[in-house]
């Protein structure tokens, strides 16, 4: 039984274990060190516990730099597509990698790392021109992309300062699509190989993913370092990879109209708690089950949702906003959907707590931890405060 207020993310620790011993595996076979994606992942009550296995972490901002030094431990690295001269103060002061996005980054900024009175190593981000056919919003690769310098924008440049290079190109992928990746990147880049003393080969890895070719990326990877022997470390930085299969949102039904079909209206919202489900867009995996107690996955007397019309009760479930298109998606169910019931939405751990928003003054799901043993734990609820204190 789950007797917990909803709408709720619980996070499984025995799940993140399983993730955690994929990449442990991953680390030993290869000789590589994996950082978390803090955007994918930034819930730190459980870092330590992910810090027994993973390096440190990856930074998009001074904030989640400053979230990585504080509550992570390990390495610190950063990346944006730019910073501003006082972002890049702070991030000397924080990070142990900094990786820019241009030359002229480079160029205006490599001082302040190099005169923090720490040790910061420089990188710069490289663009390989080589997509694996994901979608445009998650490919930098894509035509104009933003991302990455071009091979061809070297030309008159050096890598005076620049100690090793970054190359995020993949998301959700296999190994194949990154043998391929890497392939393209040593055409490209090649010759530049031999002078730096790390890569890092970014996220998208989707090597906690069942079926996923662990082999084939181990093989890749050792054969790399093979080739490279004067690059001291690859780095990973996954971070749907470590959270993968390891929480659930919680909802309840609040209320069921009808118009055409039944729609739930749940106290969950897509726009303002699982906002990639409408980005990416995607349809996540949902499930009924009065004895849930918090597993990340579905028991064996779950009511899985199935595509419409496979099973007797078709619904749509929908969150309480304003706005139209809050919409979830449709699922058939043994059972209808009555207000009371609760639906748990399957893999809500990554990308979710990070992206919520307060939209409709919505209420923020509560952070629940179940631990190994079973015991949930809640641990944070949010209120009023919380909305109240992002605007003024
Ligand atoms: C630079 C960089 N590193 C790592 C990641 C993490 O990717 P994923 O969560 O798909 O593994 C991203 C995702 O956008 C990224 O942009």
């Amino acid at each position: 039984m789950f007797p917990h207020p909803t709408p709720a993310f619980v996070v499984d620790e025995a799940a993140l274990d399983r993730n955690l011993a994929i990449l442990a595996e991953v680390k030993r076979r290869t000789g590589c060190r994996i950082l978390l994606a803090l955007k994918a992942f930034s819930m730190f009550s459980v870092f330590p516990r992910m810090r027994r296995v993973l390096d440190g972490c990856c930074a998009s901002s001074v904030h989640e730099a400053r979230l990585g030094r504080e509550t992570f431990g390990g390495e610190v690295h950063a990346f944006a597509a730019a910073f501003s001269e006082a972002d890049m103060r702070e991030i000397a002061a924080l990070a142990d990698h900094v990786t820019l996005n241009s030359f002229a980054q480079l160029r205006l900024f490599q001082h302040i790392a190099a005169e923090s009175g720490r040790t910061v190593a420089c990188g710069l981000r490289i663009n390989p021109e080589h997509s694996e056919g994901t979608a445009e919003i998650y490919d930098p690769c894509a035509p104009r992309s933003r991302l990455g310098v071009r091979r061809a924008a070297f030309a008159g440049e050096t890598l005076h300062g620049v100690t090793g290079l970054h190359a995020h190109t993949l998301c959700e992928q296999d190994a194949a699509p990154f043998a391929r990746t890497l392939a393209a990147i040593e055409q490209r880049f090649g010759d530049l190989l031999p002078r730096l003393a790390w890569i890092n080969f970014g996220g998208g890895h989707h090597i906690t993913r069942p079926g996923y070719d662990l082999d084939l990326l181990c093989a890749t990877l050792a054969a790399f370092r093979a080739r490279h022997p004067n690059i001291e470390t690859v780095y990973l930085e996954p971070g749907e990879a470590c959270a993968l299969n390891a929480g659930t949102l919680a909802a309840t039904v609040l209320d069921v109209v009808e118009n055409g079909l039944p729609i739930a209206i749940l106290d969950a919202s897509c726009a303002c708690h699982m906002p990639d489900v409408m980005e990416m867009p995607y349809r996540p995996r949902v499930f009924r089950d009065a004895a849930w107690s918090g597993q990340a996955e579905p028991g064996p007397a779950a009511d899985r949702g199935c595509d419409p019309g496979v099973k007797a009760h078709t619904v749509r479930l929908a969150g309480a906003t304003c706005l139209a298109g809050d919409i979830i998606g449709d699922w058939s169910f043994d059972t209808p959907l009555r207000p009371g019931d609760r639906v748990i939405f399957e893999d809500m751990a990554h990308y979710t707590m990070v992206k919520t928003n307060t939209f409709n003054g919505i209420r923020l799901p509560a952070i629940l931890l179940r631990g190994p043993d079973g015991a949930l734990r809640t641990v944070r609820a949010f209120g009023y405060q919380d909305f109240k204190s992002r605007l003024s």
